[in-house]
């Protein structure tokens, strides 16, 4: 597959700057520099630097999980890309549904975090998901439409080398319900014709598309043996080394 798979923990608001050390180290010496896979870790703001030492010799790369689409200033409780560049973050999560729900960030503002880490030399993750009552009324389609179109509005080609988008249907995040690999792949593909009609054949063939929703090594294999399921962004299972390296793992047989 011409596409390198991603595979991302989203450690969300779960381990200290000691704790996240610790595990950082531990996939760190899994990885070491085999970039076969893209392994990617984003731990909470205070544990980023301590995590950016503990897998500087290795190829796995930093993330964050937010920032504030502003250079500097009077945005209290902020993180700004250039603060997040001084640790070497590469990626940033942007539109998580958890985000979307408790912070009620729009697609709006998304749109202009993720023009801003563009802007300033981060990768977005873009997250798109439905919820189960969207789901169940049948506007799956629809929602991730608005969500992928709105979070990209003003993003050219050359930005798009530099986004990877996230599918995570907000019925499967947490809860140990895992979309089937039929179910995901169906929204993968809707994804990438959506991108092929607002870009072209080639971008669309480019971007990375990855699943996050309940993924853990039980299922992974099936998940990322779709066509066009290109990684996963994981959060529960990506908080230990053991089945954080075996979703890896999995991945690599793929490769
Ligand atoms: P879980 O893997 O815990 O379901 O979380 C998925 C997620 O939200 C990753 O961003």
């Amino acid at each position: 597959m011409s596409r390198k798979y991603i595979i991302a923990g989203n450690w969300k608001m779960n381990k200290t700057p000691e704790e996240g050390k610790e595990l950082a180290s531990e996939i760190a010496s899994i990885v070491s520099k085999d970039a076969t896979v893209e392994v990617v870790v984003c731990p909470a703001f205070v544990a980023l630097e301590r995590v950016s030492q503990a897998i500087e010799s290795s190829a796995v790369r930093l993330g964050a999980q937010n920032l504030y689409p502003k250079t500097s200033g009077a945005y209290t409780g902020e993180v700004s890309p250039e603060m997040l560049r001084a640790v070497f973050a590469k990626y940033v999560i942007l539109g998580h549904s958890e985000r979307r729900e408790h912070f009620h960030e729009s697609d709006a503002f998304i749109n202009e975090k993720v023009k801003f880490s563009l802007e300033n030399l981060l990768k977005p993750i873009l997250c798109i998901g439905e919820t189960l009552e969207q789901r169940e009324a049948g506007e799956t389609l629809d929602v991730v439409k608005t969500q992928l179109l709105g979070g990209l509005d003003g993003v050219d080609a050359s930005g798009m080398s530099n986004l990877v988008i996230a599918y995570e249907p907000v019925w499967a995040i947490g809860t140990g319900k895992t979309a089937t690999p039929e179910m995901a792949q169906e929204v993968h593909g809707s994804i990438r014709s959506l991108l092929k009609e607002a870009y072209s054949d080639a971008v669309a063939a480019k971007t990375r598309i990855i699943y996050g929703g309940s993924m853990k090594p039980a299922n992974a294999d099936d998940l990322l043996a779709q066509p066009d399921i290109d990684g996963g962004l994981i959060g529960g299972a990506s908080l230990d080394s053991k089945s954080f390296g075996d979703l890896i793992d999995s991945a690599r047989k793929l490769s």
